[in-house]
């Protein structure tokens, strides 16, 4: 009996061990990550494959365990007697009880030393910092002044360089998010939060480790926030190095003389295109499209006609609450673009004395966009 026992714990061992690599196999091709992107994401993805071996070994000790005693021990032929009664193993008890203690432990021990890792801000100092401001239902990026004070919608970022993100929110809580960095953090109205990284490959490096040489990355939002949560995205650039990463700020920063080329810009930067369709494909949900709005009549819910003219144009981005489309919801639009855009227009002059009209641009790229 005793070698019979050596015996049947030696087979379920070896089958347990091998059920492992085999799951381990199974978990990390089923639900395989994103790319990696970041030092950190690399330090997160490590903590991470350390639960897929547990999660296989555990499954597999019971089921293995399970499943072999149902066909090793189940009844054979011509066996009529009472099956051995046990009652009890305290060695057994105590092992089971203790080694998930400590493994607990130690996954615990683990995840809050790589967290306050990715809090420490002793380097910050060395770091790039970029405000990062969120709203329904799009992101701005404010570079530092000693980096020209650009602002963006797309974020850039040099690769190898560690990243501060300094964030806040204009309305509800968002959430700042890009699969391949691995980290995430909300971002709430009248406080700030935080969020550092060190990008460890270029947005061509990332297309080509995903397969798809014209695969963009992007900034998600991954907090439910309202009608076009979904569409709350921003490109994500990482360039090679710091000179790579200077020109595209420059570039950014360069305002075109063609009006229209500067309202598709604001259309973008200011987020309209996460609302506003180009081409009638968002109609009827977060705002009416640009599709042909310039001239067209708009039915108000007051059921009152109006002719979508430059000035009712101008106050609709002024004040959104004024006049309300028919089939669409009051204090759905940020209401304070008069004073963002009264603030980039005065930065503009100040800086390369140039006088524009934000609306203006905008009321120029609509007309291009005609039925
Ligand atoms: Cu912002 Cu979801």
């Amino acid at each position: 009996m005793k070698n019979g026992l050596a015996r049947h714990l030696t087979i379920a061992t070896v089958l347990t061990v091998l059920s492992t690599f085999g799951m381990y196999f199974v978990l990390k091709s089923l639900f395989a990550l994103p790319v990696q992107a970041t030092v950190e994401g690399a330090k997160i993805d490590r903590m991470f494959d350390g639960h897929w071996w547990v999660i296989s070994a555990l499954f597999s000790l019971i089921i293995v365990f399970m499943l072999y005693a149902i066909f090793a021990f189940s009844r054979k032929e011509g066996e009529e007697g009472e099956g051995m009664y046990m009652h009890g193993n305290m060695a057994l008890e105590v092992t089971w009880t203790v080694a998930p203690l400590i493994l607990v432990l130690a996954f615990g021990w683990w995840g809050s030393a790589l967290l306050s890792e990715l809090l420490d801000d002793s380097r910050d100092s060395e770091a790039i910092t970029i405000q990062v401001d969120a709203y329904k239902w799009a992101w701005r990026f404010k570079y530092p002044q000693e980096m020209g004070g650009v602002e963006t919608s797309t974020l850039y970022l040099p690769k190898d360089r560690l990243i501060v993100l300094e964030m806040e929110s204009q309305d509800v809580i968002h959430s700042f998010w890009i699969p391949e960095f691995r980290v995430k953090q909300d971002i709430l109205p009248g406080r700030k939060t935080y969020l550092r990284f060190t990008p460890s490959m270029t947005t061509q490096e990332i297309a080509d480790a995903h397969g798809d040489s014209s695969y963009q990355p992007q900034v998600r939002c991954a907090e439910i926030c309202g009608t076009s949560h979904a569409y709350m995205l921003a490109p994500v650039e990482v360039l090679t190095d710091q000179a790579a990463f200077d020109e595209a700020l420059f570039n950014a920063g360069q305002l075109s003389a063609d009006p229209v080329e500067r309202g598709e810009k604001w259309y973008v930067d200011y987020g309209c295109n996460s609302c506003h369709s180009m081409d009638g494909s968002l109609d009827g949900k977060a705002g009416p499209t640009w599709l042909g709005i310039y001239g067209r009549e708009e039915e108000l819910v007051d059921g009152s006609v109006v002719i979508a003219d430059d000035d009712y144009i101008r106050s609709s981005i002024y004040y959104p609450n004024e006049q309300i489309v028919a089939g669409y919801a009051p204090n759905i639009m940020p209401n304070n673009f008069e004073a963002q855009f009264l603030e980039q227009q005065q930065k503009i002059k100040n800086e390369i004395n140039q006088d524009i009209d934000i609306v203006s641009d905008l009321i120029e790229f609509m007309k291009t966009l005609e039925e």
